[in-house]
This record gives structure tokens, C-alpha cells and sequence, in this order.
């Protein structure tokens, strides 16, 4: 099984941003607690990130046929991107929401999720075992 991690603007920052909300512990930590988890359960992984809305529709549309499934944190274009969304919704392979904080007890532009009515499930305010979480119900679900 190949399963494709994608990570929105900001989350490079992580470890110096804001680590009240999104912890102490930096992206290459949460890369390596990715791929750890992946060779443990026997599945390829490929993890993106990109501050970038257009190169993260290119990057879902480049998974089709190449992916079993998709992991996304869109992070600040959870709540903006109509094209992630419409981009999910193209390749129609299985995808699965990750947030880090508890998006549901901040603010109100943070209460809807474009990229969610794509995804058939969210693992929310989880920190980053969120992404584990997420990984392991693709293998479940289509492994
Ligand atoms: C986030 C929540 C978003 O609202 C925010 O814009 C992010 C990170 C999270 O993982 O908690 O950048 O997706």
C-alpha cells in the first residue's frame, strides 16, 4: 500500500511556531515519526509540504493512479481552498483530515474545513499522533 502525507503552509514552522498550540517538536520529528510508523505497518509513505496552494493541487492530482490513499493537514487552506478540495474530490482516492491543534475550540474561521467534505475522516487536536492515527485507518480500511 502507498500512501501520500500531505502538509500545508506553516507546518515547516513547527517547533518555533506557536508551540503553545502546535508543540515544541519540529517537522523533520514529525517526518521521522511518519516514516517509523509507516515501515513499521509495512506501507510506503511519501511526505509533501508546500506553502503553496497550486503545488499542493498538483501534488494530489499527481497521486492518482500512483497512491492508495491520501493523509492531509491542508493546514491554513483547510478553511480557504476550494481547489484542494475540488482537486481531492478529482482523483477520488480515499483521504483522510489531520489537524494538530483542536481546530474546533479556535476561532471561528477555523470551524469549517474545505478539504473535509473530501475527506471521509478527520483526526482532530490530536498533536502529531493524528497522522499515525490516520495512517493506520487507511491500512485498515483499504489495505
Ligand atoms: C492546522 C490548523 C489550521 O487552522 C492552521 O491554519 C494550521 C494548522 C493544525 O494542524 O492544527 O496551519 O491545520
Amino acid at each position: 500500500m502507498k500512501i501520500l502525507v500531505i502538509n500545508g503552509p506553516n507546518l515547516n514552522m513547527l517547533g518555533m511556531r506557536e508551540p503553545a498550540i502546535y508543540g515544541s517538536q519540529n517537522y523533520a520529528t514529525l517526518c521521522s515519526m511518519i516514516e517509523a510508523h509507516a515501515e513499521e505497518k509495512k506501507v510506503e509513505i511519501k511526505i509533501f509540504q508546500s506553502n503553496h496552494e497550486g503545488a499542493i493541487v498538483d501534488e494530489i492530482q499527481a497521486a492518482y493512479g500512483n497512491f492508495d490513499g491520501i493523509v492531509i493537514n491542508p493546514a491554513a487552506y483547510t478553511h480557504t481552498s476550494i481547489a484542494i478540495l475540488d482537486a481531492l474530490k478529482a482523483v477520488g482516492l480515499p483521504a483522510v483530515e489531520v489537524h494538530i491543534s483542536d481546530v474546533s475550540k479556535r476561532e471561528d474561521f477555523r470551524q469549517f474545513s474545505y478539504a473535509g467534505m473530501a475527506c471521509e475522516k478527520s483526526f482532530i487536536g490530536l498533536g502529531f499522533d493524528g497522522y499515525l492515527r490516520a495512517i493506520d485507518y487507511l491500512i485498515e480500511k483499504y489495505a
